[in-house]
């Protein structure tokens, strides 16, 4: 898979997608990745990228022409065209199954917005446009190494054990079961028995009720679409009703995170 992206700020995506687990599948020809500087598209001595936004207004906008120039360049490099992924907060919320879809394509570019944005006639040019979240960032570099690094973890081979993409948060419509580590007791916090007893389905059980407990505290909105038997919403509602009285009795939020261990 190849991913490239399209950036004011080319050298930040190098130092992170060549560490650990990233860096490990670009070695194993997994993922391969190109960081284009947007300024190669400018014709102008100062290399410019921004403009004043007609109508005034605080901050710049990245002006329109070296956008379609870069992009209209890019796509035609290379035999397949790439799928074309802009940023903004106003775009479609990323999430795991946006990262599925992404991993089916064999080219990606992903554009990087700056300063208060794009001219808006720049996204005739996206397939797609994604927002991280409801928040603000500076640029769109981090939103394009989280889109990397989600869909390579995705990749055939990326992590290395097939089954560790398998059992995370989202892969089945819940957040992922609590986990332990040694020691099986450490200072007085104690791991659950049935963690301990080898019994495999035992722990497949806890491990269910673990993730359907959590999502039913922290996420209720994925429960839904995650294909709960009677059984399993029963579970879920009477977590949630807890909650709920907790929450109506005063209770903090260090008391639900204390709850979703168990
Ligand atoms: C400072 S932001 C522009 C924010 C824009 N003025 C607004 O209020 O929607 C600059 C760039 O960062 C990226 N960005 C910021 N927040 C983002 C988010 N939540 N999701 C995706 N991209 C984001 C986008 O590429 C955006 O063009």
């Amino acid at each position: 898979m190849i991913f490239e992206t399209l950036s004011v700020f080319p050298d930040v995506f190098e130092p992170y997608l060549s560490a650990s687990i990233m860096g490990r599948a670009q070695a194993r020809g997994i993922f391969s990745f190109e960081a284009y500087d947007l300024r190669d598209w400018t014709h102008d001595r100062h290399r410019t990228v921004d403009d004043a936004p007609f109508g005034g207004g605080q901050g710049m906008l990245m002006k329109p022409a070296p956008l379609f120039e870069a992009i209209r360049d890019i796509s035609t490099r290379g035999d397949v065209s790439p799928h074309v992924v802009f940023f903004s907060p106003c775009g479609r919320r990323y999430d795991e199954s946006c990262a599925r879809e992404l991993a089916g394509y064999e080219r990606i570019l992903l554009v990087c917005g700056r300063y208060e944005g794009m001219d808006e006639r720049a996204y005739t040019l996206a397939d797609e446009v994604f927002s991280l979240g409801d928040y603000v960032l500076t640029g769109g570099e981090l939103p394009a190494l989280v889109v990397i690094d989600s869909v390579v973890r995705l990749l055939p081979g990326a992590l290395g054990d097939e089954r560790s993409a398998e059992d995370e948060s989202f892969s089945d419509g819940l957040l992922e079961y609590a986990q332990y580590t040694r020691p099986a007791d450490y200072d007085g916090l104690r791991v659950p028995d049935v963690l301990l007893s080898g019994d495999h389905a035992a722990v497949d059980a806890w491990r269910r009720e673990s993730a359907i407990k959590r999502t039913a505290l922290w996420r209720p909105d994925l429960l839904q679409g995650a294909g709960l038997s009677d059984e399993e919403w029963e579970l879920a509602r009477r977590v949630m009703d807890e909650a709920k009285n907790r929450t109506d009795e005063g209770s903090d939020a260090d008391g639900k995170t204390k709850e979703a261990q168990h």
